[in-house]
């Protein structure tokens, strides 16, 4: 039996043993059980079906809702410094964002394992079930600007959800937050651009193009922003990895069959790789000429 060292210090209980010639110490404390909510965490897998694929099935949507919210912890952060003209500080951030994107695209390994005679053993259990209900996901394609505003129907008997959707719905994008630091920056930004209903989907202008060559055509003189332009498309990029890998490891395991949540399936997924967020950062590489 290992002897255990018992102290007391500030009313909270210190232990001490050897274990293996190494000291081990705990106390009753904070402890990593406590602080990282492990119990909780670890009873959050509620299975519907008595399958065993299900586990991996619902801990990859699990971990995949987890680094959402990380992005979207991150992202705030983002625009809150863009807000305040800092466009340095944010790379950091970006640089994290885009590590957790190629992070999620790699899961969709995991979830490759599972073939379609796997799925289809629980995938009745599932019902009307769908990522169609995920809320951060439709968080995060809001902030980044595809304001497909009717998908937030889907929420209406979750007031909170809903409510946060819809302000989110009604701000403005990174992008917009970043056309006008632009025009605070004197560069020339069409009115009608920054001053305009957040809600409504965001239309790609010439302007902001001629703006976007001139920044990358004097890419010396405009270091920082366009350092901040190349993040935008990184994270643009990534993002149409992640959902690349969807549509493929979706048509993977159930082939043109329909969504649980009532889409077309694949078809559906594949329509979603022609979006962008950053539309001219797209087009002005094809127009942009050597300077
Ligand atoms: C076998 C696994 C999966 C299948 C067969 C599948 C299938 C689908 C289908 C068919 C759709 C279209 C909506 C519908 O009709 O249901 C969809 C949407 C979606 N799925 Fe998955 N999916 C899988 C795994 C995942 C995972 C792991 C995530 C991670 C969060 C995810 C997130 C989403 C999201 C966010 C949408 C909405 C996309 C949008 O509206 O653009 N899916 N999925």
């Amino acid at each position: 039996m290992v002897d255990i060292k018992k102290s007391t210090k500030d009313g909270i209980e210190v232990f001490e043993a050897e274990i293996n010639g190494e000291k081990i110490i705990w106390d009753s404390g904070l402890t990593y059980n406590s602080h990282l909510q492990i119990e909780k965490l670890l009873s959050s897998q509620k299975l519907i079906s008595d399958k065993p694929n299900e586990m991996m099935f619902v801990i990859v949507h699990q971990s995949m809702e987890l680094w959402l919210k990380l992005c979207l912890h991150e992202l705030n952060i983002i625009i809150e410094l863009i807000k305040n003209d800092e466009i340095k500080k944010p790379l950091k951030t970006f640089d994290r964002i885009s590590a957790i994107q190629r992070h999620m695209t790699q899961s969709w390994e995991i979830l490759a394992t599972l073939t379609p005679t796997d799925f289809l053993t629980f995938r009745d259990y599932l019902k009307k079930a769908s990522g169609f209900q995920s809320y951060q996901y439709r968080e995060l394609e809001f902030k980044l600007g595809n304001k497909n505003k009717d998908l937030i129907i889907v929420h209406r008997e979750n007031k909170g959800v809903y409510d946060h959707l819809v302000q989110t719905l009604n701000s403005p994008s990174l992008y917009d937050e970043i056309l006008m630091y632009l025009s605070r920056k004197n560069f020339k930004i069409p009115e009608e651009l920054i001053n305009r209903d957040w809600s409504e989907p965001y239309q790609p202008h010439s302007e902001i193009e001629s703006v976007w060559q001139e920044i990358y055509q004097e890419s010396e003189r405009y270091w920082d922003i366009y350092m901040l332009a190349e993040r935008l498309t990184a994270l643009e990029y990534y993002f149409q990895e992640w959902r690349f890998k969807h549509m493929k490891t979706v048509s993977r395991v159930i082939g043109n069959k329909q969504g649980t949540g009532g889409s077309a399936g694949v078809n559906y997924l594949t329509k979603a790789l022609d979006l962008s967020f950053f539309p001219e950062l797209w087009e002005m590489r094809t127009t942009m000429k050597n300077s």
